[in-house]
């Protein structure tokens, strides 16, 4: 842990702690337009393990993604033993990119230890009176709720890490290929994982060995209405 000064932009600071141990950008990264312009679903990927280091780091950045209450449901399990990985791939209908790529980072949800350790998501800046709001807000919002739809709100949380996650890979010069092509249940049994947590997705992660299919896309005056 350590502690972070930030100037804002009104040229104010905000004091807070974290545990990031990366933020510099690397002479090679990708800068954010060309992250997100350059990313394409890889199905094909290079036969050579995937940098630790690297992986921790896309890893990591993927964690600095924001959710509301700063709740954090996200969870990644990392497959790189080719047993389980082939395993996985049979959970995915045998879809391919899942045992071509040296490393699977399986993005889940898991609302049920968020709810668990309440205390540990409250801003350490806001002291014993931020974790006992955390924990009143927690319970008073969610405590009536059944597990599966309090599990579909963190899966709303955990799908913007997965985002993150994507975006991170390639910043890093990676390429992934998400997918919701597989059976939960089977990843579930696989992965040792309670019945409650919910998918964001498989995440194959490598370097491409294909170009993979030019992005289309709506274009942005189909989407985006102005007032
Ligand atoms: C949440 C999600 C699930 C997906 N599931 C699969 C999948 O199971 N199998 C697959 O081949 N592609 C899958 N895709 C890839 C999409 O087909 C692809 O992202 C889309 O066609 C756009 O292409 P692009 O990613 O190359 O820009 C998935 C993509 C997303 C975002």
């Amino acid at each position: 842990m350590t502690n972070a000064t930030v100037s804002t932009a009104t040229g104010s600071t905000v004091t807070g702690s974290t545990n990031a141990t990366v933020s510099a950008r690397s002479a090679t990264d990708l800068s954010t337009s060309e992250a997100i312009n350059t990313r394409v679903t890889i199905r094909k990927f290079v036969q050579e393990p995937i940098d630790q280091n690297d992986l921790r780091e896309i890893l990591e950045l993927a964690s600095r993604a924001p959710s509301a209450w700063n709740a954090q449901t996200w969870r990644f399990a990392v497959v790189q033993n080719p047993e389980i990985k082939a395993r996985l791939q049979e959970a995915a209908y045998g879809q391919p990119q899942v045992g071509s790529a040296p490393a699977v980072i399986v993005v889940y949800s898991d609302m049920e230890d968020v709810l668990a350790t309440a205390e540990e998501t409250a801003h350490p800046g806001m002291g014993d009176e931020g974790r006992a709001t955390q924990r009143q807000t927690f319970d008073r919002v969610f405590g009536g709720q059944p597990v599966a739809v309090r599990g579909q709100w963190g899966l709303a949380q955990a799908n913007i890490a997965f985002a993150f996650l994507m975006l991170a890979a390639r910043g890093k010069g990676y390429d992934t290929s998400p997918m919701l092509g597989f059976d939960p249940q089977k990843v579930r049994d696989l992965l040792g994982l309670p019945e409650h947590v919910q998918f964001a997705g498989l995440l194959p992660i490598g370097k491409r060995d294909e170009p993979g299919f030019p992005q289309h896309r709506h274009a942005t005056e189909r989407l985006v209405k102005f007032y």
